[in-house]
């Protein structure tokens, strides 16, 4: 067998597309749109993709875009998915390139998952040294919070249309090194749940609280019981976070009022803990209420699951990075408290979710200072072209 180096995509196969791709991710940069709104941007994939001889389907899930290459005899299939939208954001960057749409930006990296992905793809068009399948993913809306572009893909079929046999996707990451790569083997990012309950009494003169049940008190006491949800209910050894963010009751200090508010922010790293969360917070509410005699409403909305990632998948996207960028330049991930909708694709099919360095010095997300990193566009292109090659070699 000849040598495994020789075979397979590597970062001098990228070192003369650099410029290509810097002009690609500016282009995207200068002109974002928002989740659900992503028309151009899908338009300029759907076109590139075709342009390298890709088949191509639209409106998948909304805006979403497959590109989909067939080569050899193989019957395997790999996916790969690149997030394609911007945020409500007013750019300061100051960058010759920055927004042309006021109040929009690229402020999450999505114009450079999106580039990356359409340089490996015009990279294993060309060279065609794979065989099997591959399914390159455009999705659309990962910022829209709920009714996501990753759920409203594969309700309209995207794993059926388009089979495969794991899915990967990443994410850039500011604070680590332009170019390198983060890995984690299951759960990754938290999934994000927001609660709202409802607190009904009933109202009264300030003067006769006995006359009344005060929904002030009760809520007050829902506060303090939910502390014990984390703390008694969940190992030490697991990570979670219940936290009351606001509390709304009242109007004037002589009126007892007929309701209170609660919003809570529940955060988790696994399926588990966050039933037991859910499962807690419900029973809690409905007996702090019932021992006060009010009563209880309880608004559960799921936000996305945990990002967790295959083990077997991971071990596989490992070796490929450390192949490719050597083992001083691929990290140990930490927990990622944020959230991320590639977690739906993962309760589908197996894959891993990778970080890329964007720069030590990097803006955070989803600020207006950030920008993503053109030093990784060529790490992360010949990432997905080689991980895609290996997956499908021969
Ligand atoms: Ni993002």
């Amino acid at each position: 067998m000849p040598a495994a180096s020789n075979q397979f995509a590597s970062l001098a196969d990228f070192a003369d597309k650099a410029g290509d791709l810097a002009a690609t991710r500016h282009h995207l940069h200068a002109h974002p749109e928002l989740s659900f709104e992503e028309h151009e941007t899908a338009r300029y994939v759907a076109e590139r993709l075709e342009s390298f001889g890709y088949e191509v389907a639209r409106n998948v899930g909304g805006l979403g875009v497959v590109g989909r290459l067939s080569q050899g005899e193989g019957g395997r299939s790999i996916a790969i998915r690149a997030d394609m939208d911007a945020l409500p954001i007013a750019e300061a960057t100051g960058l010759p390139y920055a927004s042309t749409a006021p109040g929009k930006m690229h402020a999450c990296g999505h114009d450079g998952h999106t580039t990356m992905l359409l340089g490996a793809a015009e990279y294993l068009a060309r060279t065609r040294r794979f065989t099997g399948t591959v399914n390159l993913v455009f999705q659309p809306a990962e910022e829209a919070g709920k009714v996501s572009g990753a759920q409203a893909m594969i309700a309209d079929g995207l794993f059926e249309r388009f089979p495969c046999d794991a899915i990967f996707g990443l994410h850039n990451h500011p604070g680590a090194p332009a170019g390198s790569f983060l890995m984690r083997a299951g759960p990754l990012m938290a999934a994000a749940d927001t609660v709202t309950i409802t607190v009904t009494g009933r109202g009264g003169h300030a003067s006769r609280p006995h006359l009344t049940i005060d929904p002030i008190v009760t809520a007050a006491n829902l506060v303090m019981t939910l502390q014990t949800v984390v703390s008694r209910n969940v190992s030490p050894l697991e990570t979670a976070v219940v936290t009351v963010g606001t509390i709304h009751g009242g109007t004037a200090t002589n009126v007892i009022p007929e309701s209170a508010e609660l919003t809570l922010s529940v955060r988790s790293f696994s399926r588990e803990v966050r039933e037991t969360l859910e499962r807690r917070i419900r029973a809690i509410a409905a007996s702090v209420a019932e021992a006060h005699g009010a009563r209880v409403e309880v608004d559960y909305e799921k936000g996305y699951p945990v990002v967790i990632n295959a083990e077997p998948e991971t071990a596989f996207a490992t070796e490929v990075v450390t192949e490719l960028v050597g083992a001083e330049n691929v990290a140990v991930c930490p927990l990622i408290p944020g959230s991320e909708d590639f977690s739906y694709f993962l309760e589908h099919k197996p894959g891993c979710f990778l970080r890329l360095g964007n720069g030590e010095d990097s803006a955070i997300l989803h600020s207006s200072k950030y920008d993503f990193n053109d030093k990784s566009l060529t790490a992360g292109a010949a990432m997905w072209a080689r991980l895609a090659e290996r997956f499908l070699a021969a």
